[in-house]
């Protein structure tokens, strides 16, 4: 007899933990980066139409399909359609590809929580410098990365209940508090008004293709969409819990933590005169020059900051394990404990090559793609294989999926008023796949990384022909 499927024990249990899988780098590191680079303002606008839009519109195609199959993302696809595995299949592949590199800031994360408190604030002139040798050097960074790995086996392998759940209900309510405390002290410092301004005024000069690519992009990555992760969460929920106002729930949690990293950023950036397009590094190396600024009260809250960043990628990176670890239960039967040890092992080789791709080998780049491993996964999951799985999910569930069965579904057998259907149903089977096969379109003419994209693109159609084998 099969064993029995793992389910959360409450409704507020899965929104902590699917809002745990939003809320991550993406919020805290990646969201402020990309909002400084792109102009501020008018990125975040173009960013929350499309959480709005097409955000929450596939997160709730991604809990319906896993829901309604009580399958991870492999099967879930499978069940419906043999023909459509290779979907369920490039989320898998994108999980370990994201797994590549998302540990390695995570270990940086924790390497700042101790390094708030060492020594790395007393010269704000020396933090830039500090960070570049740190993740350049071959080692250490590795170290720090295996710790944060540990303690995401740790939660892992205790299941989806008692690991996922449990870990998400304490962590989730705390990172609210200390992100709350490091934005409310911001906002008090002279000259943050100008933070606010960059922050909620849009500046349209700035904008071009390669912007809404950007946006999407994030808005997929952010909200841990096109890959079959809340295909995977929605399979371990009861019959009984209301999808829509879940799925509604978890977007404005994320959308919140986003904008709160960039209230806790900004307006401090702006008051001590630092520069906003600084990059991946904003988070290491801007905000504690932020708080080398603040007197003696600056390394507790930096290390509260950091806390607070390594908390919020665990909560995410869990769920990116759990997506491979339940496919490997559901379809290959494998131990739980088996799948999440040798998950972890083939992850953290992905980490190393990330991580010496930033030092030891900087001046080597994958021939022909012309990045090293690091931009490697990350290039080539937020701009390609999320956005396409994204389009892959809207066009499976609007036209593979019956509508009724849909319908059945979101409104739990009928019992009570879902009154969006239809126009949920109308974005997800056109508005979805037009737009985001636009912005792919546009986006290819501008990015610098065509080669990547037709890479991406490649490695899809070989999957497609394998997926029997799945
Ligand atoms: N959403 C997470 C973040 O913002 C990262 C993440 C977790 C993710 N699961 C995902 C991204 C699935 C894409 C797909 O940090």
């Amino acid at each position: 007899m099969e064993p029995k499927r793992e389910h959360w024990a409450s409704r507020f249990g899965f929104i902590m933990a699917a809002a745990g899988s939003a809320v991550g780098l993406g919020n805290i590191w990646r969201f402020p980066y990309l909002t400084g680079a792109n102009g501020g303002g008018a990125f975040i606008l173009i960013y929350l139409g499309f959480v709005f839009l097409i955000g929450t519109t596939v997160m709730l195609a991604e809990f319906s399909v896993g829901r309604m199959t009580q399958k991870a993302a492999v099967g879930a696809y499978k069940s419906v359609s043999r023909s459509w595995t290779f979907a369920g299949v490039i989320g898998v592949l994108t999980a370990f590809l994201i797994m590549g590199f998302y540990p390695v800031v995570g270990g940086w994360a924790t390497a700042y929580v101790v390094k708030s408190l060492t020594g790395l604030l007393s010269d704000p002139t020396a933090i830039g410098d500090a960070f570049g040798a740190f993740i350049s050097s071959p080692v250490e960074p590795l170290l720090w990365t295996v710790l944060y790995m540990s303690f995401n086996i740790f939660i892992v392998i205790r299941g989806v209940g008692k690991g996922i759940e449990a870990a998400s209900k304490i962590l989730m309510p705390l990172l609210i508090l200390l992100l709350i405390s490091v934005a409310g002290y911001g906002m008090t410092l002279p000259g943050a008004m100008e933070g606010f301004r960059f922050l909620f005024v849009p500046d349209f000069s700035a904008v071009s293709a390669k912007t809404f690519l950007a946006a999407l992009g994030q808005a997929f990555f952010s909200l841990s969409l096109g890959m079959g992760c809340m295909i995977t969460y929605g399979s371990y929920l009861p019959k009984d819990s209301k999808l829509p106002s879940s799925a509604a729930v978890v977007t404005a949690m994320d959308t919140t933590f986003a904008i709160l990293a960039g209230v806790a950023i900004f307006p401090a950036l702006f008051a001590f005169g630092l520069e906003p397009a600084s990059g991946p590094g904003l988070v290491f190396v801007v905000v504690p020059q932020i708080f080398a600024k603040m007197g003696f009260i600056g390394p507790i809250l930096s290390m509260i900051f950091f806390i607070a960043l390594m908390i919020a990628a665990l909560t995410s990176s869990v769920s990116l394990m759990e997506v491979v670890v339940a496919y490997l239960m559901d379809e290959r039967k494998w131990t739980r404990r088996t799948a999440v040890i040798s998950t972890g092992l083939v992850m953290f080789l992905f980490c190393v090559l990330a991580s010496l791709s930033l030092g030891l080998w900087s001046s080597w780049t994958i021939p022909v793609l012309g990045v090293g491993f690091f931009d490697f996964f990350d290039i080539l999951t937020d701009k390609v294989f999320l956005a396409i799985g994204g389009l892959l999910l809207g066009v499976f569930a609007g036209f593979k999926i019956k509508k009724e069965d849909l319908k059945r579904e979101l409104t739990n057998e009928g019992t009570f008023h879902f009154a969006l259907f239809e126009a949920w149903y109308f974005v997800l089977k056109f508005v979805t796949p037009i737009a985001i096969g636009l912005v792919a379109l546009f986006g290819l003419f501008d990015i610098v990384q065509k080669e990547l994209m037709v890479f991406g693109l490649i490695v899809i159609g070989v999957t497609a022909l394998f997926s029997k084998k799945f």
